[in-house]
């Protein structure tokens, strides 16, 4: 698939999800089934307690970012793919009012979700913006912390996307991000599957590859921990929900594919 149908094809996905949440129901980013292996349990009971129930219900994530991020107030950070805006939402509340939260997103419906969720979070130190993490709308050395919920590993041109996350850093602004990546040898036939029918392992990177993109955009001090691990049971599960013969898993793909908390950091000079 070609870059820019790539991107269409994510928006249109994720518009339709976030039509789906405004229309009442919740939303799943394996598209017609449940995602609950990547999705659920993300957030401690505090945590969804202080946020508006629709941001919950619109939670497209595979880990918890800014609970890892150590935020601190007054810092200004931005969300890479915020979607209906919870990690946003997190991230106003802990950096309070002195610090900002922007969300950036793709997908026009998303935006209004976010919207709308900024709106019954009575929050005003969040701002979402509409525009491509491959091309981020904010001057060099803006932004304290840089975050992302299982987005990176939609982007077409991941290079570009970190190069950006680079030159919207402060010197020495974080990046702490959750993202979805591969370990050993995943046969390409599992690994292009896997990708067509879960939007939400679309474009894994593998781990090594990943820290290596990383240090190739400027970044030190890379970790990589691993937050869940999906099993071969995991995986049928999701290729069910999605409408394909779980059978078509075999069991070496058990294990390959897990959600990492990444961080890192752009050197102070
Ligand atoms: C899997 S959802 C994650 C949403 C959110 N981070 C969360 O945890 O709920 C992916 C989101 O990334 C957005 N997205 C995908 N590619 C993007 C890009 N190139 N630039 C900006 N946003 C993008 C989609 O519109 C969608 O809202």
């Amino acid at each position: 698939m070609r870059e820019d149908e790539l991107k269409s094809a994510v928006r249109h996905r994720y518009g339709q999800l976030a039509l789906t949440v405004l229309g009442g129901a919740s939303a799943s980013c394996c598209g017609t089934g449940t995602c609950e292996v990547i999705t659920a349990d993300l957030y401690a009971p505090e945590e969804a307690a202080a946020l508006p129930q629709q941001a919950l219900e619109v939670s497209l994530g595979c880990g918890n970012p800014t609970a890892l991020a150590e935020l601190r107030e007054g810092e200004t950070v931005l969300d890479l793919g915020c979607g209906g805006g919870i990690d946003v939402l997190l991230a106003a509340q802990r950096v309070g009012p002195a610090g900002k939260a922007y969300g950036l997103d793709l997908t026009d419906e998303m935006l209004a979700l976010a919207e709308a969720n900024k709106c019954a979070s009575g929050l005003s130190n969040a701002e979402f913006l509409k525009g491509d993490m491959e091309n981020i709308p904010l001057p060099d050395g803006s932004v304290d912390v840089i975050l992302s919920n299982c987005v990176i590993n939609l982007a077409a041109d991941k290079d570009r996307v970190l190069r950006e996350a680079f030159r919207v850093l402060k010197p020495g602004g974080r990046l702490a991000i959750s993202d979805i990546v591969t370990r050993g040898a995943i046969p390409e036939t599992v690994r292009r599957s896997v990708e067509l029918w879960i939007g939400c392992l679309a474009g894994a990177l593998d781990e090594a590859d990943y820290r290596s993109r990383l240090a190739q955009a400027g970044f030190v001090d890379v970790r990589l921990e691993p937050t869940r691990i999906y099993q071969v049971e995991d995986l049928r599960q999701m290729a069910t929900a999605a409408g394909i013969d779980p059978v078509a898993v075999p069991e070496v793909a058990g294990g390959g594919f897990f959600a990492a908390f990444i961080s890192a950091r752009k050197p102070a000079r």
